[in-house]
């Protein structure tokens, strides 16, 4: 069985004209102009990044040259790929992939044999409100016991730290059943490790609970990316008969990629188009008073 845990820094990334150039030049057309819409160069440059991510692992990993491989989204948004549809896959069985770009990473979490869902998430403090009112209005997306946990733990440091573990571990598994925000948040109760998360030390043993029955079939990988950076992969059955994560190898900790490892097997799909860079060193990084959470993410009016 194969496992890949790849994260690019993003946030200091500042891409000059010939990347960012190339790197347009290396994803589906479709793409590159959402990525240009975005109103905030750190958004672009995530998205990019993502994509690239996503080439990257399908050309070197699952063997599709960078050229024939057609990614589309199913209806909920999660991509996946459409093209070719027959991939020679070795006896580790058919590959799961999934993204997430927040902070400052994008990070994608591969395995074979199993579903897949990755969540990162940066501890900022909520912009202009308070953490009790922050908390206040995310009153739903927890359950009383989560609630609990996250706000015992401590200072409104360690209080929002606590809430970006839940957080990423909800949506990892939201992102790894593929549903979206569909799903009813309060049906997942997550039961934390009492071990402390430590960077590019995956932990295992937190629990989850679906409907109130302790999931026994599903396996969360937690990790600091860095001191701020929480990230969890979720780790569940497919609809094949004999899919378990339970026979998974130890985890494998994420490896941080520069800008030359996520293009080192691209070839450009189309020419280059110079006013992409000029659109694009037009845009201010983020907005002035910059709130890290995905309520505040700033997408395009087409998204
Ligand atoms: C869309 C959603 C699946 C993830 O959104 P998100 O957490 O803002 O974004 P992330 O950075 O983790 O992931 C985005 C990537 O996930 C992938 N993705 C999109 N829709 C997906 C879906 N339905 N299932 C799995 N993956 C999906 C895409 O690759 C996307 O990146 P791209 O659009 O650049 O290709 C959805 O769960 C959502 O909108 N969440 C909002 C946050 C929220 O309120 N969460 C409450 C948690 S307690």
């Amino acid at each position: 069985m194969g496992s890949v845990r790849w994260a690019f820094r993003c946030g200091p990334w500042t891409p000059n004209r010939g990347e960012w150039l190339l790197a347009a030049r290396c994803v589906q057309r479709e793409e590159k102009d959402r990525i240009g819409q975005f109103v905030f160069a750190k958004d672009a440059k995530s998205a990019m990044a993502g994509r690239l991510l996503l080439r990257k692992f399908i050309c070197e990993r699952m063997g599709v040259p960078w050229s024939r491989i057609r990614l589309e989204r199913s209806p909920r948004g999660r991509p996946y790929l459409a093209a070719p549809l027959k991939v020679s896959s070795d006896s580790g069985g058919v590959w799961s992939f999934n993204l997430s770009h927040q902070g400052d990473y994008a990070v994608l979490a591969a395995d074979q044999g199993v579903q897949v869902g990755v969540d990162i998430m940066k501890t900022t403090m909520p912009g202009s409100r308070s953490v009790p009112e922050f908390f206040r209005i995310m009153t739903r997306q927890f359950t009383v016991y989560e609630w609990g946990i996250i706000q015992s733990a401590g200072s409104e440091h360690q209080q929002l730290a606590a809430f970006y573990r839940h957080w990423t571990l909800k949506e990892s598994f939201i992102k790894a059943i593929g549903t979206g925000l569909s799903f009813d948040l309060q049906r997942v109760e997550f039961h934390l490790s009492s071990e402390p998360l430590t960077q590019n030390q995956p932990l295992r043993q937190t629990k989850m609970y679906l409907d109130e029955e302790k999931e026994e079939n599903w396996i969360f990988e937690e990790s600091l990316l860095d001191v701020d950076h929480h990230v969890a992969v979720a780790l569940g059955p497919t609809d094949k008969p004999d899919s378990s994560p339970s026979s998974l190898p130890p985890p494998t900790t994420f490896t941080l990629l520069s800008f030359s490892d996520l293009i080192a097997s691209a070839s450009p799909l189309m020419e280059e188009d110079p006013a992409y860079w000029d659109s694009f060193k037009t845009k201010t990084e983020g907005p002035q008073r910059q709130r890290e959470t995905h309520t505040s993410r700033q997408l395009p009016v087409s998204h």
